[in-house]
């Protein structure tokens, strides 16, 4: 039997699998498939033309000195499978011994707890169930190997709901006969950057300035992935960490200050998103904000991944070091350049007036008719709901005038 290798990528047309995807082409391999859902929907077939997603792939290869510099990816075979169909995924696991029967399967295998059965609410009953469905289904379809991302720690005491259910199927993958890696990655840096502006002088976070957190970009866990994957006889049965920075909101907030050496920059919370998931979203809020404030956060171990990065540069994404905040603030191009203008008067007084117009709503609803009839007699309501009006106005105007530059 040949050593020929397929890899296998579930998620591949998420965050995650598509940085394995990029990795793994980037060392010439391309006996790569791909795992989606629908193969006919626009994200699978952008998926062969367009990787990181709204970052031209030239900034990307500038600032990580990747050897594949096109945008397209040619020979990667998008194949259907749904983690929450065993068969399907049996199939998928098998279909590159359809065109190849001495290919050996490897597989990077992520889970969500996001999944269509559930409407995209969120459950980690459903991820774990995912998780057991992809492990039952690798052991099914005989792969050689599977590498799961996981999350660091999630065996440690008080872990957040969606660490505990990968921490489950951790345990499934290991007492099953699938020979299997581990990595455990901790916040992606791409999240905090999607949701926490950097805007001229100010940056914001989801918890307190001086809380220090573990980050790790994308581009690590893709290379790591990618690494493992190619030589997964060296971490058979290997649990790996992924931390590349530890870094509070006030430090993150100067190294920026000395990035862009004429501009000061200060760090906020961000209330609005705060408060937004506290109500909105309990479990995300004490992931992203009772976890790294109350317990400390991943406590994960920094040495695995220093020591996984120095076989970096034998591959073809050669360079030196991790993708750490200086490298994350050059990738997002916040390094040069006007950065849009922090919160100004009309942010608050658009918040505050929306704030002040649900107010009105709920009194509107709870207070006595004849109350109510008494206030909007008043001149102070007519002259706000005046302010918000035009408020808005000016807004909708800037943004047209923004869209015509
Ligand atoms: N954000 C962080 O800081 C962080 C840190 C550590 C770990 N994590 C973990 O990372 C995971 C999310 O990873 P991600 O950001 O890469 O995900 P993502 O961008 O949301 O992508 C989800 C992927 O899963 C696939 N998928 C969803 N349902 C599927 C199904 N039923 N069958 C087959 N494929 C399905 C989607 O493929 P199709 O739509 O094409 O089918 C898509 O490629 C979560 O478990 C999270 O806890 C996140």
């Amino acid at each position: 039997m040949s050593g020929k290798i397929a890899y296998v990528i579930l998620g591949a047309t998420g965050n995650q699998g598509s940085h394995v995807v990029k990795y793994l082409y980037s060392c010439s391999i391309k006996d790569i498939y791909v795992v989606t859902r629908d193969v006919n929907n626009p994200r699978s077939k952008q998926f062969e033309q367009v990787m990181f997603m709204g970052r031209r792939d030239e900034d990307v290869c500038g600032v990580l000195g990747f050897a594949h510099k096109s945008q397209v990816f040619p020979g990667v075979k998008v194949i259907a499978g749904d983690l929450e169909n065993k068969s399907s995924l049996v199939e998928a696991f098998k279909t590159p011994m359809k065109d190849n029967e001495s290919y050996k399967v490897v597989v990077f295998a992520m889970s969500t707890p996001s999944l269509a059965s559930n409407g995209y609410a969120i459950s980690a009953e459903v991820e774990e169930q995912s998780g057991r469905i992809i492990v039952e289904a690798a052991e099914e379809a005989k792969v050689t190997h599977i590498v799961y991302s996981s999350v660091a720690n999630c065996d440690k005491e008080n872990r957040p709901k969606y660490h505990r259910s990968k921490k489950n199927i951790e345990d499934c993958l290991k007492a099953s006969k699938n020979s299997w890696t581990i990595l455990r990655p901790v916040s992606f840096y791409e999240t905090w950057a999607r949701f926490s502006k950097v805007k001229s002088g100010c940056m914001t976070g989801l918890v307190k300035p001086d809380v220090k957190q573990q980050w790790v970009s994308l581009h690590d866990l893709g290379a790591s992935a990618a690494t493992v994957l190619r030589k997964y006889e060296q971490y058979k049965a290997r649990t790996i960490d992924l931390v590349a920075d530890e870094l509070s909101g006030n430090e993150m907030a100067e190294k920026l200050t000395q990035i862009r050496k004429q501009e000061t920059f200060r760090y906020s919370i961000a209330w609005f998103m705060r408060l937004l998931l506290w109500v909105a979203a309990h479990d995300i809020y004490e992931e992203r904000v009772t976890f790294p404030e109350k317990e400390g956060g991943y406590k994960a171990n920094k040495q695995d991944l220093l020591e996984l990065s120095k076989t970096f540069s034998e591959e073809e994404f050669k360079r030196k070091g991790l993708v750490n905040f200086e490298r994350v603030v050059m990738l997002n191009g916040w390094h040069q350049g006007p950065l849009a203008s922090s919160w100004g008067i009309g942010d608050y007084a658009i918040y505050g007036l929306g704030f002040l117009g649900a107010c009105f709503a709920t009194m509107a609803y709870l207070l006595p008719e004849s109350v109510w009839t008494e206030i909007k007699k008043r001149w102070a309501f007519y002259g706000l709901m005046l302010l918000f009006v035009l408020n808005l106005l000016i807004r909708v105007a800037g943004l047209l005038r923004k869209k015509d530059k």
